[in-house]
Order: C-alpha cells, then sequence, then structure tokens
C-alpha cells in the first residue's frame, strides 16, 4: 500500500490561549493531522501541555491529534491520553527499552496508533527490533501494519529550531526497508527543507513555525504536500 502525505501544523507554535480557533484554522489551511507536543520538563527541558489540553481540544475537532510524547515515563500517559482523545501516541525509543512491548499493547488497547521516536544522536538501527516485533505482533494478512516512526530533525524541546540535514540518512535507511511504513520527520521543516526530507521519504510532515509564522499557512501546507507527492510518485 502506498503511504500518503500527512501534514502536521505543530500546535506548540500556535496561539495556546485560542487553541480551538488556531486548530480550526489550519484544519481550514488544508492540514491533515495536528501536531501535539506533550512534554513534562524531564525528557527535555520544556513544559507543554498534557493530557487535560488534548481533552479540551478534542471537544472542539474530530481531528487526528498527533500526539508526541516528549517524556520520560509513557506508559503512565497511555490511559490519560487515550481518555482525553489522543488519536496517535508517540513515544521515544530511549526511554521504552525495557517495555516497548507492554506499551505498545496498551497503546493500540486504547485505540491509539502507535509510533515510535527518535532523537538526532539515536541511531535507526535502535528501532528495528520495534518494528519487527510490532509487525509480528500486528500484522494481519494483506493489511499493512499500524505504525510510524518520526525521525526528530532538531533537539527536541523547542520550536523554531534549524533542520538538520543530517538526519535523512535516517530517513533513507528506512524508507529503503519498509516502504509502506509512516516516517514521520519533526523539527525544522519549512518550504526551503521540505525537498530534503521528501526526496529522502518522509511523508508525514511537522511543521510549526513556517506555517503559523507564514502570511499565507495555506500556501505553505500545499507546498508541502506537493512536494511529498511528488517524490512518492517518482519513488
Ligand atoms: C520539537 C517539537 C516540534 C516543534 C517543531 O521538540 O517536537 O514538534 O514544534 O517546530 P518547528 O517546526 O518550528 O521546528
Ligand atoms: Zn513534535
Amino acid at each position: 500500500m502506498a503511504v500518503t502525505a500527512k501534514i502536521a501544523p505543530s500546535m506548540l507554535s500556535s496561539d495556546f490561549s485560542n487553541l480551538a480557533s488556531e486548530a480550526e484554522r489550519m484544519l481550514n489551511c488544508g492540514a491533515d493531522w495536528l501536531h501535539m507536543d506533550v512534554m513534562n520538563g524531564h525528557f527535555v527541558p520544556n513544559l507543554t501541555i498534557g493530557a487535560p489540553v488534548i481533552e479540551s481540544l478534542r471537544k472542539h475537532t474530530k481531528a487526528y491529534l498527533d500526539c508526541h510524547l516528549m517524556v520520560t515515563n509513557p506508559l503512565d500517559y497511555v490511559e490519560p491520553m487515550g481518555k482525553a482523545g489522543a488519536s496517535g501516541f508517540t513515544f521515544h525509543v530511549e526511554v521504552s527499552k525495557d517495555n516497548w512491548q507492554e506499551l505498545v499493547l496498551r497503546i493500540k488497547s486504547k485505540g491509539m496508533r502507535p509510533g515510535v521516536a527518535l532523537k538526532p544522536g539515536t541511531p535507526i538501527e535502535e528501532v528495528y527490533p520495534l518494528l519487527r516485533k510490532l509487525r509480528s505482533i500486528f500484522e494481519v494478512e494483506g493489511e499493512n501494519p499500524v505504525e510510524m516512526v518520526l525521525v526528530l530533525t532538531v533537539e527536541p524541546g523547542f520550536g523554531g529550531q534549524k533542520f538538520m540535514p543530517e538526519m535523512m540518512d535516517k530517513v533513507r535507511t528506512l524508507r529503503k526497508k519498509y516502504p509502506s511504513l509512516d516516517i514521520e520527520v519533526d523539527g525544522g521543516l519549512g518550504p526551503s527543507t521540505i525537498g530534503a526530507a521528501a526526496s529522502a521519504g518522509a511523508n508525514c510532515i511537522v511543521a510549526g513555525s513556517s506555517v503559523f509564522g507564514a502570511a499565507e499557512p495555506a500556501n505553505v501546507i500545499s507546498l508541502t504536500r506537493k512536494s511529498v507527492n511528488e517524490n512518492r510518485k517518482s519513488s
């Protein structure tokens, strides 16, 4: 099955005091997903949102809430995030080496889609055992396994940082190995960097400052989608 472009504005760059209308604005501009950065001040040196905010936002939108958990104890967040209405639950491989199997099963049991993220310093090989195992646990004949790998293209914690092109090797390697996997990139994506990410094989694109800082966010979103689609077609 061919992968499709998913453009996910990062709500970290939105006006948090108007989260519901910011979400609606992004969806009207063509966003597929809304990327929600959950940080608790331990895994990264920043504190953002948690389940109560997801729950409030869920009352205003049916959109896919692509939640990126930058926390040291993701297992503790599965239940509250599931209840709050999260759609995707992406945890970091660096903090889940010992319990990822339980974590994934719990995420699935709460009706969320599991994803795994890796920081710039983490080699891509670290997610292989997880992917293999995820496939053997969940793959149903004729169906694409539900999974996603998020390749961080900045050090996680803050929006507005510079894209790290050297991370594209990870994306390329992963795409070659897993042609139908959702591969998400996050950090510093915008009109000047999307070409590199899309040609490496990324299909889920998180963009915070480049979208929210644009005079016409819809143009940035459609340009991003175009770049992914063109590269997927030619691959
Ligand atoms: C960084 C977050 C990103 C961030 C991206 O820790 O995971 O989602 O919001 O922001 P930009 O697109 O501005 O780099
Ligand atoms: Zn993120």
